[in-house]
């Protein structure tokens, strides 16, 4: 047994991580999977390990052991994967520094760090006199877009409350993420008052069924004032029409929002740009999650707003921070805890910055390029399956899919079961989301160690298990 203590621990650690991450790609198996009952059992939690270095470590070795292995290929199952390597330092030297990304005087690189991404970012995005924030991940950033939208129909909500307001609606799409639900809950709008708009074939946010909805809305007294896109839906990938809701925008006065959690990383290519996100340069506000498709460790996030009336600031900002904030070097810096919801801001700009600097723009544009064509490749391989059915036509970089042979109707729980099945034995760890009632199986595109023979080994034991499954179903 090594000798483990306060003076080793962190090369240990960190040799123990060296390893875990070197065998990431060429581990066999996704994970050892052990029921809960017993994995507890195993852990031993209860234990008492007061002072015990040795303990540290072991902790840690059972953590890892029992972790999913994030960045195994079969692992497609949800919107991040593996961490890019400049990003995990990132994260490392943000925590041993123990700094907040809240003032400039306790925090003095960091939030130059962040300010400088914040540029970066709104002149990516086409945002020119815009302010950013980054926020704890896109369902937060919803919120704080569908909160500064509340505050710009009245300015004295923020002090009053909405005693005197008028019925305010918002709509999102029926595929918009449930984070908006939430985030209407919260602001007090009320989930009634969050209109889901219906989609189209592709998935996408029909702009005449929106129209429908504003003419009905405003015909009842009721005040539309918000409208978030989303670039990128969650189940099927789809991208809403930005022009098309700009134009509505445009009679009704609304803001607009996008939440490109997942998709914003289209922005990247001016190519899938065009494609994607066209005109995403004049919408009001947008979120845009770095932790998923580009790798940066979780959560790394920018909320970026596209106008100069300080909306971040008036939205969040509230109470006496005197003991915190100061006046000093308001005209070169302002602090970033001062448009935040947060008191306490982790350094999330450290990791952005450093896969930034590390990859260029032109290398994560390669990498979502290269994801885009994965995601080709295995639509086609579903296509060509015998045994596979897509369930909505791919937009980006979802697909949705399920197992049938034809020999049961009972798909639902055929597909559940090899999707468990699968995850398991260590195989693969693949989504799951409903669509039009029926159950799919939601792979991703964005774990970086993904290739054409990854995809075609996991298309060949999802059939081979899907074969099995139903066999046994029948007998
Ligand atoms: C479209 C969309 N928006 C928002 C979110 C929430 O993002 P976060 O996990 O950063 O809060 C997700 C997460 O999957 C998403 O798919």
């Amino acid at each position: 047994m090594k000798d483990i203590n306060e003076h080793n621990i962190l090369t240990e650690i960190g040799q123990l991580l060296i390893e875990y991450r070197n065998t990431q790609n060429s581990s066999d198996r996704l994970l050892d999977y052990i029921k809960p009952g017993a994995l507890s059992d195993e852990l031993n939690l209860v234990k008492d390990t007061v002072g015990d270095w040795q303990a540290v470590y072991q902790w840690i070795e059972q953590y890892l052991q029992h972790s999913v292995r994030t960045g195994h290929p079969g692992f497609v199952n949800r919107m991040w994967a593996e961490p890019n390597l400049p990003s995990i330092i990132g994260e490392f030297v943000a925590t041993v520094a123990q700094t907040s990304g809240c003032t400039y005087e306790s925090a003095p690189v960091a939030v130059l760090i962040e300010k400088y991404m914040f540029a970066t970012m709104l002149e990516l995005a086409g945002f020119e006199h815009g302010e950013a924030q980054m926020t704890t991940g896109s369902s937060n950033a919803n919120m704080i877009a569908l909160l500064a939208a509340r505050n710009n129909i009245n300015q004295n909500f923020k002090q009053q409350g909405m005693r005197n307001s008028p019925e305010l609606v918002a709509f999102v799409s029926a595929d918009a993420h449930y984070s908006l639900d939430k985030a209407a809950n919260v602001i007090g709008l009320g989930s009634d008052n969050l209109i889901k708009v219906p989609i189209n074939a592709a998935g996408e946010m029909d702009p005449a069924e929106l129209s429908a909805l504003l003419i009905d809305a405003t015909s009842k007294g009721q005040l539309p004032f918000f409208v978030c896109g989303t670039a990128g839906t969650t189940v099927r990938g789809a991208y809403d029409p930005i022009p098309a809701l700009l134009m509505l925008r445009e009679q009704y006065g609304f803001w607009l929002h996008i939440d490109a959690a997942w998709g914003g990383s289209a922005m990247l290519d001016p190519a899938l740009r065009a494609r994607f996100m066209p005109e995403v340069e004049r919408v009001d506000s947008l979120t845009w999650d770095f932790h998923k498709m580009l790798g940066a460790s979780l959560m790394c996030n920018i909320l970026m707003f596209n106008s100069d009336q300080h909306h971040l600031s008036q939205s969040c900002g509230a109470g006496d921070g005197s003991y915190l904030f100061r006046e000093t070097d308001a005209d070169t810096i302002i602090d970033p805890g001062l448009s935040s919801l947060q008191c306490g801001r982790r350094v999330d700009a450290l990791k952005w910055f450093l896969d930034w600097k590390f990859y260029g723009q032109q290398g994560l544009a390669k990498r979502v390029n290269r994801f885009l064509s994965l995601a080709k490749y295995i639509e086609t391989k579903i296509q060509n399956s015998d045994v596979l059915e897509l369930m909505a036509p791919r937009q980006s970089f979802n697909l949705c899919f399920r197992y049938n042979d034809n020999s049961t109707t009972n798909l639902d729980s055929l597909n559940q079961s090899l999707r468990t099945s699968l995850y398991q034995e260590g195989k693969s760890l693949v989504g799951m989301a409903w669509i039009n009632d029926a159950m799919v199986l939601r792979w991703l595109s964005s774990n970086p160690n993904l290739s054409h023979a990854s995809i075609d080994i996991f298309i060949e034991e999802l059939e081979s298990a899907g074969k099995e499954l139903a066999s046994s179903s029948m007998n």
